[in-house]
């Protein structure tokens, strides 16, 4: 048998290279009237449909968007796959919502049902909303995490999972210990990393609620483990920032307390830095550390505003992907981030231009992630995931559209005005996964 060959038609953008770093060569390619072309789940061809379409195989006919705007699938660098159900942060500061909201919710996946129930919806939220990538955080539980990485391989979504390591400033039945968690992280390591599109991601939940003797641990598993991912937060809110340095008062600054463990490189990613230094931004390009930018995130709990433009195009740039973080951010939808990032950079002063916005949250977030070869922008060789986006999913939006000049403006209004209902369909390694006209009443959503 040859390869399993697929295609679709129709409008097509890809971002070329990155806009926070391009000098004068081309950034944004859109193609009216594309043809892509995928075998065994990987793009073999991408450009002109007049110029590819010989390369169809007989009896491959490819899927016809005419009007809709495929790009590259979303990937969500920095999400909670078990705060679903307490979505959005509300009324409280951070330590104020992760007690009252967050931690009660991560207790009941203890209840390894709850995970099973909770990691399927969101899975399909993330391919309702066209995310095909997802860095995330599960509780305490490995349970948690077993789900996440089942719900996700039925699904084909390539997503890189971890059960939280926390032993201290949590409720006890949320705590680990050091070693504990070390061996639960090791045996879900062993048992997903590198099976089908699954990465483990060690997950020290954050400074505050790990002991001097878990960052070293989640430090070891990290670094005898070359290809895992290391996901935490730093500096999300002024207090919290305060509250980390208290607790390791020989460090310089919260980034020193990740540098000093050995949790700064690439592979490593740390949601947030919104009140980082220039000198810690600079430590993060330094050490390949990424960040992953979470704007509804930020504004919802009043956390500050992220500099992506000084940070993503700073002399010595620092790789930036965008995150829902779900549950303290109020969308799943990736398209919605995009515009939150973009009006928080302008409220900065400091704005970025709308596919420096669909980078972050394409591109940006596979270079975060390590994946820069494997998905994110469409080029031949890459994995096959994308998502059909239509323009005309509700009144307001195709009236808007039709008023659109070109394709960034376009971009633009999908970002302001679309959500999940904007997404007529989602494409994982070439395959159709979630269609928004045949999905089930609830049940994929
Ligand atoms: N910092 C530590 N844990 C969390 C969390 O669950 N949500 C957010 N927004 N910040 C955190
Ligand atoms: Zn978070």
């Amino acid at each position: 048998d040859g390869p399993t060959v697929t295609a679709v038609r129709g409008p097509l953008v890809r971002i070329l290279a990155d806009p926070f770093r391009a000098g004068s060569e081309e950034v944004l390619k859109y193609t009216a009237d594309a043809l892509l072309i995928c075998a065994d789940g990987r793009v073999t061809a991408a450009g002109e449909h007049a110029a590819l379409r010989h390369r169809l195989p007989a009896g491959v006919t490819p899927v016809h968007y005419p009007d809709h705007v495929i790009v590259p699938g979303f990937v969500d660098a920095h999400v909670h796959g078990v705060q679903t159900a307490v979505m959005p942060a509300s009324g409280a500061d951070l330590a104020g919502w992760l007690e009252q909201r967050a931690f009660p919710e991560e207790e009941r996946f203890a209840d390894a049902g709850y995970a099973r129930e909770a990691a399927a919806v969101f899975c399909d939220q993330l391919l309702r909303n066209g995310t095909t990538t997802a860095l995330v955080f599960g509780s305490v539980h490995p349970g948690s995490a077993d789900a996440l990485f089942e719900a996700a391989a039925r699904r084909n979504l390539r997503i890189a999972c971890g059960k939280v390591l926390m032993d201290r400033n949590a409720p006890d039945a949320l705590l680990d210990t050091a070693d504990g968690g070390y061996a639960e992280s090791k045996a879900l390591l062993d048992r997903w990393h590198g099976k089908g599109r699954a990465r483990y991601a060690g997950t020290p939940r954050f400074a505050p609620s790990c002991s001097p003797a878990q960052l070293e641990a989640a430090a070891a598993l990290w670094h005898a483990h070359p290809g895992t991912l290391l996901h935490t937060h730093v500096s999300e809110t002024p207090d919290e920032v305060e509250w980390a340095r208290s607790l390791f008062p020989g460090r310089a600054g919260y980034l020193d307390i990740y540098d000093h463990y050995g949790l700064l490189g690439p592979g490593a990613v740390l949601a947030h830095g919104v009140h980082l230094s220039p000198a810690e931004r600079d430590r993060c390009a330094a050490t390949g550390t990424a960040l992953a930018h979470c704007p509804g995130s930020n504004l919802a709990l009043g956390s500050g505003l992220f500099p992506a433009r000084e940070t993503a195009g700073a002399p010595r740039p620092v790789t930036v992907g965008l995150g829902t973080d779900v549950g303290a951010g109020p969308t799943f939808s990736m398209l919605s981030t995009v515009y939150e990032a973009y009006r928080v950079a302008a409220m900065c002063g400091a704005p970025i231009d709308i596919v420096q916005a669909y980078h972050l949250a394409t591109r940006g977030g596979a270079a975060a992630l390590g994946l820069a070869d494997t998905v994110g922008s469409l080029a031949p060789g890459q994995e096959a995931d994308f998502a059909v986006l239509d323009p005309r999913a509700t009144p307001l939006l195709a009236r808007r559209a039709a008023r659109a000049e070109d394709i960034e403006e376009l971009l633009l209004v999908l970002a302001a005005l679309g959500d999940d209902r904007a997404v007529r369909a989602t494409y994982v390694a070439g395959r159709l996964a979630h269609d928004r006209d045949t999905a089930p009443a609830g049940g994929n959503g």
